[in-house]
Formats: structure tokens, C-alpha cells, sequence
């Protein structure tokens, strides 16, 4: 039985990060490669350190905002059985050729939850790209028991608060305006929707831009990379 590092590190260089069948480096396969690599991978050991690998092995789940599929088709390795879904269909067409192991279903996070209930919703980077983000986020409660849940946020503690940002890119808002709410409205929705909830406060998901453990200075702006990151579960 490998460790879970040699896990991590032969899932991603044998099946993700180091995939070279691709010629062209602009080509969009690759769109989720750069700095996603390493995010992603922090991310997915922050993951199975928290709830061990043995946990995913026959769990229902969920995957929203999936990309290419690359996190979900990591779950299904382990034993899960995944729903990767994403609202774009080019993404789609990427996670239906590379994952076989994952049903991939598109899927447009501002619309109503279109998902049966599933044991873990998966819920990473996608949350600030969306303009329903309550409707979004309450949905993804009342689906499932475990919600893996990861997002930008706002510099600040007011419950009220939600920036409106225009965004444009293949890998951010599919509607066209993404929301920064404060880390403190999405706890008050968790609290409200009965889930307990633990918060990632430490460094070991920082990459890049992307950090976890900054404190709030209430400003009331956003700037890329401000993230919050939460294992939540339904009492
Ligand atoms: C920042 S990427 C995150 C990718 C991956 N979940 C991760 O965390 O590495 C955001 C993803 O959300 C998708 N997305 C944006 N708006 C969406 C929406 N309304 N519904 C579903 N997916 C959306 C994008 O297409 C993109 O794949």
C-alpha cells in the first residue's frame, strides 16, 4: 500500500501533471495546468489528510465548476463514484475524453441544483464565478453530507457583504459576473443550512497567489488570491 505522498505524487506525474501528449502548449487541454498543478495538488492532500483515503472509496460525489476534471477524476481513483460537472461544454468534452472513470454531466451552477443527493459535494473555485451564490450554496447543502467547499472571498467580516465583479476567461465566471461575499456570509449560510463546519487556517494550501491564512483587515475589497477554505458536514 503506497503512502499517500507517493499517492499524490505518482497520480500526478504519471496521470495529470505530467501529461506531455499535447503539441501545442496553447492548446486548451493545457488550460488547467501552470499554476493549477501545484494548487490543485496542495489542495487534494489538504483533502485526503482531513478525511483519509479510505473515506472516498464507494462515496457518491459531486463535482461543480469541475474544469477538466482533474480533482473528481482523482476521487474516482480512489474509489468514488464521481459526477464531474461544469458549465462549459468544451471542459466537458475534455473531462468525457481524459476521465473515463467519471460520469460527466454539464452543468450550470446559477441554474437550479440539478443533482440527486450525494454523500460529498465537491465545491472548489467555483462559488466567487457565480452570481446565485446563496441559492447555489444552500442547494449544495440540502445534496449532500460532506461539503468540500473553496473559494475567493471579500477582505472583510460583514455578513452582508457581496462584490459584484465582471469576469471574463475559460476558467471564470460562465454568467459573466462573479460575487466575492465575505468568509463570514458564507459561515452564517453553512450555520443556516445545519452544517458544522471546520476552516483550513494554516498555510499548507498557499500557492502562488492563492493563500489561506491571511487575516482580515477589513477593507471591504477583494484582490485575487484571498481564499477561504472549508470542510463542512451536515449535523
Ligand atoms: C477557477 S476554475 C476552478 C477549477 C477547479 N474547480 C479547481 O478548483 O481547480 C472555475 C471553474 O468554474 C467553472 N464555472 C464558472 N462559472 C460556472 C457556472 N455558472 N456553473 C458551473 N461552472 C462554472 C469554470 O468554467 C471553471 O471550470
Amino acid at each position: 500500500m503506497p503512502s499517500l505522498s507517493q499517492f499524490l505524487h505518482r497520480f500526478y506525474h504519471q496521470y495529470i501533471g505530467g501529461r506531455s501528449n499535447q503539441k501545442n502548449s496553447n492548446a486548451p487541454e493545457k488550460s488547467f495546468m501552470g499554476h493549477y498543478v501545484e494548487w490543485r495538488a496542495k489542495r487534494l492532500a489538504a483533502i485526503v489528510e482531513h478525511y483519509s483515503p479510505r473515506f472516498f472509496a464507494g462515496k457518491t460525489m459531486v463535482e461543480i465548476g469541475c474544469g477538466h476534471g482533474d480533482i473528481g477524476a482523482f476521487f474516482a481513483a480512489l474509489g468514488a463514484q464521481v459526477t464531474c460537472s461544469d458549465a462549459r461544454a468544451s471542459h466537458m468534452r475534455v473531462v468525457r475524453r481524459r476521465h473515463p472513470l467519471v460520469t460527466a454531466q454539464q452543468a450550470d451552477m446559477d441554474k437550479p441544483w440539478p443533482f440527486p443527493p450525494s454523500d460529498v459535494v465537491i465545491h472548489l473555485g467555483v462559488l466567487y464565478h457565480l452570481t446565485n451564490i446563496w441559492e447555489n450554496l444552500r442547494a449544495a447543502c440540502n445534496g449532500c453530507r460532506h461539503l468540500i467547499l473553496e473559494t475567493e472571498v471579500s477582505d472583510s467580516d460583514d455578513p452582508a457583504l457581496v462584490l459584484k465583479i465582471a469576469e471574463t476567461g475559460f476558467d471564470q465566471a460562465y454568467g459573466g459576473t462573479g460575487s466575492r461575499p465575505s468568509g463570514t456570509a458564507v459561515e452564517a449560510v453553512l450555520k443556516e443550512c445545519g452544517m458544522k463546519f471546520q476552516r483550513i487556517t494554516d498555510d499548507r494550501c498557499n500557492s502562488g497567489m492563492h493563500r489561506y491564512d491571511w487575516p482580515v483587515k477589513n477593507t471591504g475589497t477583494w484582490q485575487h488570491g484571498l481564499r477561504r477554505f472549508w470542510f463542512a458536514e451536515k449535523i
